[in-house]
C-alpha cells in the first residue's frame, strides 16, 4: 500500500498546453480519493503521472517517501483500469485474472489459489471458465479490476472506469468499487467527471479546473462549504442558483440585495459567514442551492421572498424540478455544466427542487422563500466564499 504525494507536480505538454499546473495534493495510505473536473481539466493527466506514462514537467511525486519522477512504470506496482478494460477475448475469466501472474512466472497453483480468491472478493467465482464475451459490463469491468488485483498492487488508478456502463450498472458498480476499496484497503485514485460518482464513492474529492486544484474535501464540505464559485457551480445537482448582488445595511441589520430582491440576513446567516460586513455595499454573488427553496404558503409577495411565474415543471417523482421566471432578481451565469461549458449568463431563471406531491404547474405564480443562513456567498471579483 502506498502514500501518494503531488508536490507542485506541473504538467506542460510538447505544444505547449499546461495541463497540470503546480498541484499540491497527498493522498493517504489506504485513502479512496476522487479526482474530479470537468472535460480537459488534467485528470487523466494527474493519473498518467502518478502511473508513470505521462513525464512530469516540474515537481515532485513522492510515493511512499520517495521521489518517484523517473521511476519506471513497471518498477512502480501501481495498477491502472482503463475506461476500455481490454480483456483477452479467447481466454476464460480465469486466465484473464490470471494472466500478469502467468507473464511473471509464478507457479500454477499459486496462480489458482490467488485467482480464486480474488474471483471469491468479486464475484466471479460462478464464472470461471466463461469468456467475456459471454459477460455484462459489469462481470467484464469486475474481471478488470481482479486482472489488476490478483498482482497484489500498492495503489490502483481508475480512470472513468464506468463510463462504458448504463446508468443502473454503473449505480450498481459505484457501490461495488466503494465496497472493494474498503475490504482490500488499497490506495485508490479515481478519476471521474460525473460529480454523483465523486460524492458517492470518495472519501475525500479533490476538484479540478483547468489544471488547477479548487478544492479538497470531504463530500459533504464540497456540497456544505463550497470554497469558490466553481466549486459551487460543479459540485450539486441540479447546479446552485447563482445570483448577482450587493449587501446592504449598517451593524447587525444587514441584507442581500439582489436586483429588486432583498434579503434580510438573520443572526444565523451572519453567524455562518461574519465576512459578509465587509461588503456592505461591494458586488457580491449569491448561491441558492435548488433544494434550499422552500414554497411560501401562498402566492402573495412578501419582503424576502423571491416571487415569479414557473416556466415549467420537471416531474421526478420523489420531487418536482420547478423552473421559475424570477421578478426582479438577477441570476448570473449559473457556474459551469458538468461538460465545462460556461451556462448562458443573465438569465433570470431559478430552479428549486420541491415535495413532488406538490400542486405547482406551468405558468402559476409562485412564491418561494429561503432561510438566509442557507445562502452562500461568494466575492464578485475573486470569485472566492465569503466566510470569516
Ligand atoms: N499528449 C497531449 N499533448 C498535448 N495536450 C494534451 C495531451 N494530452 C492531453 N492534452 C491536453 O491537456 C489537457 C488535460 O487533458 P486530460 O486528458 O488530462 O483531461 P481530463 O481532465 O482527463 O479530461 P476528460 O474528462 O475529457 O478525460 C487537455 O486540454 C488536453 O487537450
Ligand atoms: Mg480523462
Amino acid at each position: 500500500m502506498a502514500e501518494i504525494v503531488f508536490e507542485r507536480v506541473t504538467k506542460r505538454y510538447d505544444d505547449g498546453h499546461l495541463a497540470v499546473d503546480a498541484l499540491d495534493l497527498r493522498i493517504e495510505d489506504g485513502e479512496f480519493l476522487v479526482l474530479v473536473g470537468p472535460s480537459g481539466c488534467g485528470k487523466s493527466t494527474a493519473l498518467r503521472m502518478i502511473a508513470g506514462l505521462e513525464e512530469i514537467s516540474d515537481g515532485a511525486l513522492v510515493i511512499d517517501g520517495s521521489v518517484a519522477n523517473d521511476l519506471s512504470p513497471r518498477d512502480r506496482n501501481i495498477a491502472m483500469v482503463f475506461q476500455s478494460y481490454a480483456l483477452y477475448p479467447h481466454l476464460s475469466v480465469a486466465d484473464n485474472i490470471g494472466f500478469g501472474l502467468k507473464v511473471r512466472g509464478s507457479d500454477k497453483a499459486a496462480i489458482r489459489a490467488k485467482v480464486e480468491e480474488t474471483a471469491r472478493l468479486l464475484e466471479l467465482s460462478e464464472l470461471l471458465d466463461r469468456k467475456p464475451g459471454r459477460l455484462s459490463g459489469g462481470q467484464r469491468q469486475r474481471v478488470a479490476m481482479g486482472r489488476a488485483l490478483v498482482r497484489s498492487p500498492k495503489a490502483f488508478l481508475m480512470d472513468e472506469p464506468l463510463s462504458n456502463l448504463d446508468a443502473r450498472l454503473r449505480g450498481q458498480m459505484r457501490a461495488e468499487i466503494a465496497h472493494l476499496q474498503k475490504m482490500t484497503g488499497v490506495t485508490t485514485v479515481y478519476v471521474t467527471h460525473d460529480q454523483v460518482e465523486a460524492m458517492t464513492m470518495g472519501d475525500r474529492v479533490a476538484v479540478m479546473n483547468k489544471g488547477v486544484l479548487q478544492q479538497l474535501d470531504a463530500p459533504r464540505m464540497l456540497y456544505d462549504a463550497p470554497a469558490n464559485l466553481f466549486v459551487a457551480g460543479f459540485i450539486g445537482s441540479p447546479p446552485m442558483n447563482l445570483l448577482t448582488g450587493t449587501v446592504t445595511g449598517v451593524g447587525e441589520s444587514l441584507a442581500l440585495q439582489l436586483g429588486a430582491l432583498s434579503i434580510p440576513l438573520d443572526a444565523a446567516a451572519l453567524d455562518a459567514r461574519p465576512g459578509v460586513a465587509r461588503y456592505v455595499g461591494k458586488e457580491i454573488i449569491a448561491g441558492i442551492r435548488p433544494e434550499a427553496l422552500v414554497l411560501a404558503p401562498n402566492a402573495t409577495p412578501a419582503p424576502g421572498r423571491l416571487d415569479g411565474k414557473v416556466a415549467f415543471v420537471e416531474d421526478l417523482g420523489a420531487n418536482l424540478l420547478v423552473h421559475v421566471d424570477l421578478a426582479g432578481a438577477a441570476v448570473v451565469a449559473a457556474g459551469v455544466s458538468e461538460d465545462g461549458e460556461e451556462l448562458q449568463s443573465a438569465r433570470t431563471r431559478l430552479r428549486a427542487v420541491l415535495d413532488g406531491t406538490l400542486p405547482v404547474r406551468k405558468s402559476d405564480p409562485i412564491c418561494l422563500t429561503v432561510d438566509p443562513a442557507r445562502i452562500h456567498l461568494f466575492d464578485a471579483r475573486t470569485e472566492q466564499a465569503v466566510l470569516a
